[in-house]
């Protein structure tokens, strides 16, 4: 018996370590999030029964311990040095001359890679077993964030022996790279710091770095940071004769390397990198800064040597930053769905890399005050991938700039408007404030929430306005003839959004979960608890410590749930969307037994009119599985406009491509 229970934790942990490897390293899962909390379900169950066999190394174990009363600080093995930056191609000839001349050769073989915007990182393996991890620190001296690198689901914790073969099997091996947050991951944290009255981090690098170095590991594992290794050193030297190798080999033994590297065998094909990423890089889920080049052969490393501050063998090329100047025509504050007040500055329109820009957000007052910025100034602006242009600093001070004070009494409903103590969010304090039944009705009906097609901004104000709408459940009572009788609306389109609301009712428990919008909890985590409570119900009568034991949902998500379900309001809100006949329960379709089952789909590309997610639906709801990336093992490419190199892919594999009409022809079979 006790013989079959250390079997069953030991199959266990395999399993998982290698499903974690597949989900957060490749991006290529192999099973549903829903079976994979199953298995580590059951390895939490055994190892609570049989504490003793909780090891270090456990996929149970990333988040443990207490807080750390401090960072403790640790020398390097060797110096963390960074990179020489250049901005112009002629610096970067500059730099391809110099690596010649010095090396004695006519032609130098590169490797580029892609500059990621995040923090360096040291980690330190021991007999496989990850035992630290440092932070840049000065370079010489860094600080030891060990408890909250663990956090991180791509890092392994332990690496099997006949992996480290690659290696010769050290002993001790240490491997540097990229920290860093997802743009997705960002605006989550920020969405958070905002809910809970704390200033937002200015940008992801910002975010990760103040999140790394939290004592807490549990608000580290919250917010989902990400690493991408690029150096490996065994013994203080590199053990590969090629970098490319070392990438090739770090990807091998476990570790997430950033799959976009490319070997520049001639030094055009590093301007041709340049350039092809100059505006793919918005396409990316996370920020780079730049493109770094590396001289792939290892040997010449230590030949050319290093200055004080950075390696002759590299250098980073900076992409001119998506910035511009204008003047602050006014500030205004804008009410959002949880009534916060933001402070958002009206620009002189600019164009900023191609986009023309009219507003930018300040966030709250406290970075109002932190920019000095009034109106009439002028500021310099930043556009970064999808999020709101954001004012950096201001440039010129106006002689007679005008300071932006937030309103005492809300600009929608003129209830009045506080600041909670030690919370840097002014909210309005009317929660039928129109401001907020308006964002809340925006929110449910959200392609991610309930997905209403139709039910857009003009729609929202007219049906608030006209007191159509005074909570998200009196959607499901409307009559096509209020609706055919509004402004801009005739009888087929009042049809067509009845049919839409209509059709939301059977939107999965997870997508109502998030249609609430419950503060702090997101998409993911919305999934996470339709999973573990299944119900509704289940989740509204959970005490905080039950609330806490699926996963991801710490103490704040708990508490925020909790609040939710105590408030009267929001309780009738939901009987009354019960008695309209919304999916309450996560539904048994769960099995997904169909005539794709067992068939693997890769999405790429926009498809001409089904979105991502309804795509995803249908084919799971047949018992397909959409998973990231091309492999062999996909049966299908499902392809749309502007799709990349996963199609490229699938040609070379040889794998069924499909438009979207066939793919309905295959659901449909
Ligand atoms: S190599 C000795 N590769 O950029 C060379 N660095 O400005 C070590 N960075 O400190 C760095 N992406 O934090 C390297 N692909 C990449 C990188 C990268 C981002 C960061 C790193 C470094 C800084 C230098």
């Amino acid at each position: 018996m006790t013989k079959n229970v250390e079997k069953e934790i030991a199959a266990l942990r395999e399993k998982i370590r290698y499903h974690e490897h597949r989900y957060y390293v490749l991006d290529d899962p192999q099973i549903s999030d829903f079976e994979f909390d199953k298995l580590m379900q059951r390895l939490r169950e055994l190892e609570q029964k049989r504490p003793e066999l909780v090891t270090r190394d456990s996929p149970t174990q990333r988040v443990g311990g207490a807080p750390a009363a401090e960072l403790p600080k640790v020398r390097h093995s060797s110096p963390m040095i960074s990179l020489d930056n250049t901005y112009s191609v002629d610096e970067l000839r500059d730099f391809d001359r110099r690596v010649r001349e010095l090396s004695g050769r006519d032609k130098v073989e590169y490797v580029a890679e892609l500059k990621l915007d995040g923090l360096s990182m040291a980690l330190t393996y021991e007999h496989g077993n990850f035992v630290r991890g440092v932070t840049r620190g000065d370079g010489t001296v860094g600080e030891d964030v060990t408890g909250n690198i663990r956090t991180i689901r791509s890092v392994p914790l332990r690496i099997e022996e006949k992996r480290l073969k690659a290696i010769d099997e050290p002993a001790k091996f240490e491997v540097r790279g990229e920290v860093m947050m997802t743009r997705k991951a960002f605006e989550r944290a920020n969405a958070q710091r905002e809910a809970a009255g704390e200033p937002r981090f200015a940008n992801p690098r910002n975010s990760a770095a103040g999140t790394i170095r939290q004592l807490d590991p549990r608000i580290v594992a919250e917010r989902q940071l990400d690493m991408f290794v690029y150096y490996l050193q065994v013994n203080r030297a590199e053990p590969l004769r090629e970098h490319s190798q070392v990438l090739e080999t770090l990807s091998k033994i476990g570790f997430k390397v950033n799959p976009h590297w490319k070997r520049c065998p001639a030094f055009d094909d590093v301007l041709a990198y340049i350039q092809a990423w100059e505006n793919k890089r918005e396409s990316l889920d996370y920020e780079i800064d730049g493109i770094v080049i590396k001289v792939n052969n290892t040997a010449l490393w230590a030949e050319l040597g290093t200055t004080a501050k950075s390696p002759r063998w590299a250098v980073a090329f900076k992409y001119p930053a998506r910035q511009a100047t204008t003047r602050v025509n006014d500030i205004r504050a804008q009410v959002g769905r949880t009534g916060t007040l933001t402070p958002v500055a009206d620009l002189e329109p600019v164009d900023v890399g191609g986009v023309t820009v009219s507003h930018a957000t300040l966030h709250n007052m406290d970075e109002v005050e932190r920019l000095g910025v009034k109106i009439g100034d002028t500021v310099l602006i930043q556009r970064a991938g999808e999020v709101i242009p954001q004012v950096v600093k201001v440039v010129k001070q106006a002689e007679d700039g005008r300071e932006f004070v937030m309103p005492k009494k809300c600009p929608v409903c003129g209830e009045d408007v506080r600041r909670a103590e030690g919370e840097v969010a002014y909210r309005c304090v009317n929660s039928a404030c129109p401001a907020i039944l308006k964002e809340s009705l925006r929110h449910w009906a959200g392609r991610r929430a309930m997905n209403i097609e139709g039910l857009g901004d003009v729609l929202v104000d007219q049906l608030v306005e006209k007191h159509l709408v005074r909570d998200v459940a009196d959607l499901y009572s409307l009559t096509r003839q209020q609706l055919a009788d509004l402004e801009r609306m005739g009888e087929k389109s009042a049809q067509n959004v009845m049919d839409e609301i209509e059709r939301s009712k059977q939107s999965e428990l997870a997508r109502v979960i998030f249609a609430l919008g419950i503060r702090y909890v997101g998409e993911r985590t919305a999934q996470l608890l339709a999973n573990h409570f299944g119900a509704l119900d289940k989740i509204a009568k959970a005490t905080p410590e039950e609330l806490m034991e699926a996963e991801e949902v710490g103490a704040r998500i708990a508490e925020a749930i909790q609040e939710f379900f105590q408030e009267k309001r929001n309780r009738e809100v939901i009987e009354k969307l019960r008695k309209k006949g919304l999916q309450f329960e996560q539904a048994q379709t769960r099995k997904r037994e169909g005539r794709l089952t067992g068939k693997q789909f890769v999405l790429t590309g926009t498809l001409p009119s089904l979105s991502r997610q309804d795509a995803t639906d249908l084919i799971e709801a047949e018992g397909g599985r959409v998973i990231g990336s091309v492999s062999k093992k996909t049966d299908y490419v499902v392809v749309g406009a502007d799709a990349g190199s996963k199609l490229d892919k699938a040609r070379a594999l040889g794998i069924a491509i499909l438009d979207e009409a066939e793919l309905k022809k295959l659901l449909a079979k």
